[in-house]
């Protein structure tokens, strides 16, 4: 456990209300595979998005009689979804060591996200980074007095409780999560900005999200995480990140783009390679997603075109690249991509700051 995010049982609770906006993030280097209580087995390295968002209210008032755990009610775009009840009390049961208060107090939680629920993208990154940030901004009117970056780091540690990706969702524009050796205060419990010297270039980066396919996760990351335990190829695998975090680095801060394309690229179609190489098996890419990779490859090769994909562990395929190209790559995925789409949605994204009050 960790001892420095601990706070003290209050005895005053007041009523109050928090409403906070987080992000989504696609990782660069990918997290994949996790040990103890959400730890990641390597670090990992994203850009946070901007307008793919989790929107959540925690109205907060004393509890009427102790209770044990955390007594919350839950909305989800205005309707009771008793459905999520279960994952958000095994949240609580591991953040309660952390907010004790919270168990004197009853909370109604509403959250709304601006992206189509069956879109296939990954929505815990985002409901999990809102509705910490919500919960560190209620133990902060409750405990003020610390500094900005016991606060940064509190939010992140608590939503990687949550889900490991939704640590990297509080702020931007790229996070580190994860200890890297050459990187000063990386920590597996928190993400932490990688903003020194990050090149312009990447600063406004756009992400074009293909929908291939919009339905439910074939495999739950948990499960996923799960498989790289005994993986034959896992070892390899973890130091490769550890190298790959350093190249991209290294990327990011020289604008270097065919570095970050070979790396990006490498990272996701390795993930995929991950699932499909371990016990049971799984394929999550789709033909459609092939498809797309290879009018992709061929129209770098005719333009020359800073234009790359990455993938989440599903059919989805993220398109990367530079504001500057924004026009023509969108004339592109009109013509030739769109048909490979399911319904023909996609979702245009770029670069963002993170969780933010409102
Ligand atoms: C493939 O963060 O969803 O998107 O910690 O079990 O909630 P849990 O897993 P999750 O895993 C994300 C995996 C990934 C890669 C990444 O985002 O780094």
């Amino acid at each position: 456990m960790n001892t420095s995010f601990h706070c003290p049982p209050v005895a005053e609770l007041s009523t109050g209300e928090q409403r906070w906006q987080a992000p989504s993030n696609i990782a660069l280097v990918k997290y994949w595979g996790k040990y103890g209580m959400q730890l990641p087995k390597n670090p990992s390295l994203s850009f946070t998005l901007q307008t793919s968002l989790t929107t959540t209210t925690v109205a907060y008032q004393p509890a009427k009689k102790k209770a044990k755990g955390v007594s919350f009610e839950f909305l989800f775009e205005g309707l009771a979804r008793p459905e999520f009840h279960p994952k958000l009390d095994a949240f609580f049961d591991r953040i309660l060591p952390y907010q004790p208060f919270l168990e004197d107090l009853s909370l109604s939680i509403s959250s709304t996200n601006s992206f189509p629920h069956s879109s296939g993208i990954a929505s815990s990154a985002a409901a999990y980074a809102a509705l910490s940030a919500a919960l560190v901004a209620i133990e902060e009117s409750l405990f003020p007095g610390k500094e900005h970056l016991y606060w940064d780091q509190k939010r992140s540690f608590l939503a990687r409780l949550g889900s490991g990706s939704a640590a990297r969702s509080l702020q931007g524009p790229m996070m580190l999560w994860g200890e890297h050796a050459a990187f000063d205060g990386s920590s597996n419990d928190y993400a932490i900005p990688f903003e020194d010297g990050l090149n312009p270039i990447f600063q406004d980066y756009q992400d074009c999200i293909l929908l291939v396919d919009k339905g439910q996760k074939k495999v739950s990351s948990t499960l996923g995480h799960g498989l790289m335990e005994g993986h034959p190829y896992a070892v390899a695998r973890f130091e490769q990140a550890h190298r790959h975090t350093q190249e991209l680095a290294n990327a990011l801060q020289s604008g270097d783009l065919e570095a970050f394309i070979r790396i990006t690229e490498s990272e996701a179609l390795t993930l995929h390679a991950m699932m499909q190489t371990s016990q049971p098996y799984f394929i999550l890419m789709r033909p459609n997603t092939l498809h797309i990779i290879e009018a992709l490859w061929a129209y770098r090769q005719d333009t020359q075109i800073p234009l790359c994909f990455t993938l989440d562990a599903g059919a989805n395929v993220h398109l990367l690249y530079p504001k500057q190209y924004a026009d023509k790559i969108l004339s592109f995925v009109k013509d030739q991509l769109l048909t490979y789409c399911q319904a023909g949605e996609y979702l245009l994204d770029s670069v963002g700051q993170g969780a933010k009050k409102l």
